[in-house]
């Protein structure tokens, strides 16, 4: 490719200068869409739970890959909490560029050992602590940093939804040999209920804001290896045509993509990324 095709494909994917904000930005996804965006010369603002640490995780990432980081514990269904972000965040940088709503609760079914989570015993105070985290939090988060974007008539929101946005859990996955029926654990009906609710929020937020130059688009991930047990892998691999969960840097390319130039003329939308299960 010529001089001028090169420096082209660069500066599609260029964030110098740019201030992005993942919430949950200490866990395991979070930290790598941080990274991602750091490395493509982000400053990068990680809101987490004090408990997740994130100033630790915000210096691992300025020291490995440059652009100053800032950790900020902070309770995203929390007003205040945000608001003082918000606050911390513009005396430090000055600007709000791009927003990850990337914290949700994602309790691990497969580890078993979760008859609460049936339909039919499921909390009430677990129904309102998940929807508060994964959607109200999206929301607050939205309005407050979003308003700074819409003040300086540019932006990118990213919400982290998954492939259980587009297809039911299949609660098959998760069953325990040996338990009786009444105390299988299924994947909680608030993931489903919250990640599906994130699509509406993003074409809401894309529409309302498409006259302040804000972009929103989801990005609906599959499942990423950690370690789980084998049994879960060997009946989850018959369900994904690629034959195996992500590794946890696959997402960063489509991360990069929608927070960047790149994706410029792309809003309202959502990026599936899941080995080909959704199409199953
Ligand atoms: N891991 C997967 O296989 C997978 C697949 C599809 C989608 N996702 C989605 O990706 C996102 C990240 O998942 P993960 O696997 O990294 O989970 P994780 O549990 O490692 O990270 C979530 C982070 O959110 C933080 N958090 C929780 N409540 C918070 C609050 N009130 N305020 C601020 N931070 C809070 C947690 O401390 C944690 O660091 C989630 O939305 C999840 O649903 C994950």
């Amino acid at each position: 490719m010529n001089q001028a095709g090169s420096s082209r494909a660069a500066a599609l994917f260029d964030l110098h200068g740019r201030v992005a904000i993942i919430t949950g930005g200490a866990g395991l996804l979070g930290y790598q869409h941080a990274s991602i965006l750091a490395a493509a010369g982000a400053h990068v603002v990680l809101l987490d739970l004090a408990v997740a640490n994130p100033q630790a995780r915000a210096k691992q990432i300025a020291d490995e890959f440059g652009p100053d980081a800032l950790g900020i514990p902070c309770d995203i269904t929390s007003e205040s909490s945000l608001q003082d972000a918000c606050a911390e965040i513009l005396a430090r940088f000055g600007r709000i560029d791009i927003l990850i709503n990337n914290a949700a609760n994602n309790p691990k079914v497969e580890d078993g050992n979760m008859a609460w989570s049936r339909l039919e015993n499921f909390p009430l105070a677990v129904w309102d602590a998940d929807i508060r985290v994964g959607l109200t939090g999206a929301f607050l988060c939205s309005r407050i940093f979003g308003a700074e974007m819409a003040r300086r008539k540019s932006g990118v929101i990213v919400n982290v939804a998954s492939d259980l946005a587009l297809i039911a859990p299949d609660q098959r996955l998760y069953r325990v040999n040996g338990l009786p029926e009444d105390q299988q654990p299924v994947k909680p009906v608030t993931y489903s209920v919250v990640k599906t609710a994130l699509l509406g929020l993003t074409r809401y937020l894309a529409t309302y804001w498409s006259g302040a130059n804000i972009r929103v688009n989801a990005i609906s991930p599959g499942g990423v290896f950690n370690g789980q047990p084998e049994v879960f892998l060997s009946r989850l691999r018959q369900l994904i045509p690629m034959d195996r969960m992500a590794n946890q840097d696959e997402y960063q390319g489509a991360i990069l993509f929608l927070c960047s130039d790149a994706s410029s003329y792309m809003t309202g939308a959502n990026l599936v990324v899941d080995g080909g299960r959704s199409c199953l």
